[in-house]
């Protein structure tokens, strides 16, 4: 059901740092940061010839990953993303298969456009999963 690797994404205490460090150090593509305001989050996306890295810094109240950074104030990976070609199709097979699907159930646009979910971590070894529909 799932297909490639779409991002692995990196929450981020201090955005324009680690954009620095991916863009000069590792010497990566890089995006303009974009504000995600309805995820809580700014984003910036590196580009590998493979697949993408997603830097992610808090935005606003409330921000999904503040949480996330309190416990790990360098930052670190906080989700892996899948792709998949239905993504309806895949929440109700992942349902049916006893996996818990966050938030209302229902995808949201993500950052590419496209309809998004999470599905829990601790169903999935410990790794919060984001799936895609491309
Ligand atoms: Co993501």
């Amino acid at each position: 059901m799932i297909g490639r690797l779409n991002h692995v994404a990196i929450a981020v205490p201090n955005l324009e740092a680690a954009t620095s460090l991916y863009a000069n150090t590792l010497g990566a593509s890089t995006s303009a940061p974009q504000a995600l305001p309805e995820h809580g989050v700014t984003v910036v996306f590196v580009e590998l010839p493979n697949t993408k890295i997603e830097l992610l810094e808090p935005l606003g109240e409330g921000s999904p990953i503040a949480a996330f950074l309190e416990r790990n104030a360098s930052g670190g990976i906080h989700h892996i993303c899948y792709e998949v070609d239905d993504i309806l199709a895949a929440r109700d097979r992942l349902k049916s298969e006893g996996a818990r699907v966050l938030g209302d159930g229902n995808p949201k646009i993500g950052a590419h456009g496209k309809p998004v979910l999470f599905l829990h971590p601790k169903d999935f070894n410990g790794t919060l999963v984001e799936l895609e529909q491309v």
